[in-house]
């Protein structure tokens, strides 16, 4: 959607542009915040993508992710918090791209099988399958830009004698909602923000217990009473996970939060990205070009603090490479170049040395294109202040606010604190609701009586 948006901003400025097609393998746009109840498995029999689940929210405040040139306050037209869930990001997102009329270069339900380049004619033959009708074909591209994301191959580990757990046992990209593990102990493998968000969502649907299990390090949060921290755990016996410290507990569920791989099945080895999860995946110059083939792009290949803001940057420049605006240095000042960045890659302690080097990562970026340059130290200020926020307590940090680095709006407080707060809809989240939701369940609709 970043990229549509960024050839469609070229061609309103008067540039003439590629004919351009997308592909995308599901029937509407916006790849993890196109949620639905068919996420999993399609009415085709295809994999849906996504590892989105009903009830995420956004991890991080909206200002960090803001476009610099579709604000919150344009697609909204009035404040709201600083943590809308998902639904409402769709919405934002959808409202960008519907905005700018891009719609018309998108194949939906087309899925891209094979991408195969020539060397003799220096093109690349793309196969796709068109769902609806089943028919395959081949067309050919002098560019392909790879933007099928890097979080919907789930890593899934081994551990001794899991084949014996009796419960439920999923990877994090099968998980849809926390309703069901109300009143079951769960058991999370995982030290990162899928392991802490199914974590808290399962605390708040009122599971009896959660416990985390880390590899590394643990997430050292202060965590309310009902939720703890573990070392990995060595084996299960049945329904008992034994740890390394030499503790045991038996549980009703298991949800592997232990990440996702870079994987594409329709690239050929040589030009597929092979990179573990990181800020900067070795064989991309600028982060986006392929080493392997200048006329291949990935978008978003990055391990992310900045997210929407990043992948326009991304798409901005890949557009002006396309465009022959922005030209591509020498293989040698390539190598160079990524060389740098990997340098500093490998010696990035903190987590504020991971933020400031990916903001950095943008501005060179921005720098080499006429999106508009935001200020990413002060993005760069509020990814501290959220770190901050959930030291000081990981069940609210979603109820605090924060002010646009694009506008200057001040954010306002939802109406509901995220705890209490059971219904994720666009709907509800831009009510005004006069009385609690919880309360009202509680209650039931018309009672007067005092909640449980
Ligand atoms: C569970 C989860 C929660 C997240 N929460 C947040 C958050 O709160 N805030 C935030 O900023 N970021 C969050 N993220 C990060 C997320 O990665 C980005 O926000 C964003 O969705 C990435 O966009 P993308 O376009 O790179 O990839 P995706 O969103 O994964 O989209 C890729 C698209 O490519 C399509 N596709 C894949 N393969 C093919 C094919 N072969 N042919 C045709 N189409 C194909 C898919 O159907 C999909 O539509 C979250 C990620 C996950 C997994
Ligand atoms: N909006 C939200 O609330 C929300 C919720 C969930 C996810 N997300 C997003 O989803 C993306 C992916 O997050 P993620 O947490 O799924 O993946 P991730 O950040 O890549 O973390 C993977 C975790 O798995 C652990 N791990 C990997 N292999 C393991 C093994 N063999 N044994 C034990 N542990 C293992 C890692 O431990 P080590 O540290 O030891 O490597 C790490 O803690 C992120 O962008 C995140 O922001 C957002």
């Amino acid at each position: 959607m970043a990229q549509l948006r960024a050839f469609e901003s070229a061609r309103t400025a008067g540039r003439s542009v590629p004919e351009i097609v997308c592909y995308e393998k599901q029937d509407d746009w916006g790849g993890q915040w196109n949620f639905s109840w068919r996420t999993g498995i399609d009415k085709y029999g295809e994999t849906v993508h996504s590892s989105m689940y009903r009830n995420l929210w956004s991890n991080g405040p909206k200002e960090a992710l803001e476009f610099a040139e579709y604000t919150f306050d344009e697609h909204f037209g009035r404040p709201i918090s600083s943590y809308p869930p998902r639904a409402v990001l769709w919405d934002y997102i959808n409202g960008r791209a519907e905005k700018s009329n891009v719609k018309k270069y998108v194949q939906f339900s087309t899925v891209v099988r094979w991408v195969q380049f020539d060397e003799g004619t220096q093109k690349f033959t793309v196969t796709i399958e068109n769902l609806k009708t089943g028919q395959t074909e081949s067309s050919e591209f002098d560019k392909v830009v790879v933007g099928s994301g890097h979080f919907s191959f789930p890593n899934v580990p081994d551990f001794a004698g899991i084949e014996t757990f009796p419960g439920t046992l999923i990877h994090a990209h099968d998980f849809r909602g926390a309703e069901r593990l109300a009143g079951r102990n769960v058991l999370l493998i995982g030290a990162s923000y899928s392991a802490e968000d199914i974590g808290i969502q399962a605390f708040k649907m009122g599971a009896s217990s959660v416990t985390m299990s880390y590899r590394t390090a643990p997430m050292g949060y202060d965590w309310p009473e009902g939720i703890q921290e573990r070392p990995l755990v060595q084996r299960f016996e049945g329904s008992t996970a034994h740890f390394a410290d030499g503790t045991e507990r038996q549980f009703d569920a298991v949800i592997l939060c232990t990440g996702y791989l870079h994987h594409y099945p329709f690239l050929p080895s040589d030009l597929a990205l092979s990179s573990p999860n990181n800020l900067y995946p070795k064989s991309l110059y600028r982060g986006v070009v392929s080493e392997a083939n200048n006329n291949l792009f990935y978008l978003g290949a990055q391990d992310q603090w900045f997210t929407f803001n990043m992948f326009d940057a991304q798409a901005w420049y890949v557009r002006d490479v396309i465009l022959g605006d922005a030209k591509l240095p020498s293989e040698a000042e390539q190598k160079l170049d990524m060389a740098q960045w990997t340098q500093r890659l490998a010696n990035l302690g903190s987590a504020a040395d991971e933020v400031r080097f990916q903001a950095d990562y943008i501005r060179d970026l921005i720098e080499q294109t006429d999106y508009p340059m935001f200020d990413l130290d002060e993005v760069t200020r509020i990814f501290l202040a959220w770190k901050n926020d959930k030291q000081h307590n990981i069940l609210n940090y979603r109820d605090q606010v924060y002010r646009s680095v694009m506008t200057g709006t001040m954010a306002c407080e939802h109406h509901t604190p995220w705890l209490r707060e059971l219904d994720d809809s666009l709907e509800r989240y831009l009510s005004q609701p006069e009385e609690d939701e919880l309360e009202r369940m509680v209650r039931g609709k018309d009672s007067s009586a005092s909640p449980a």
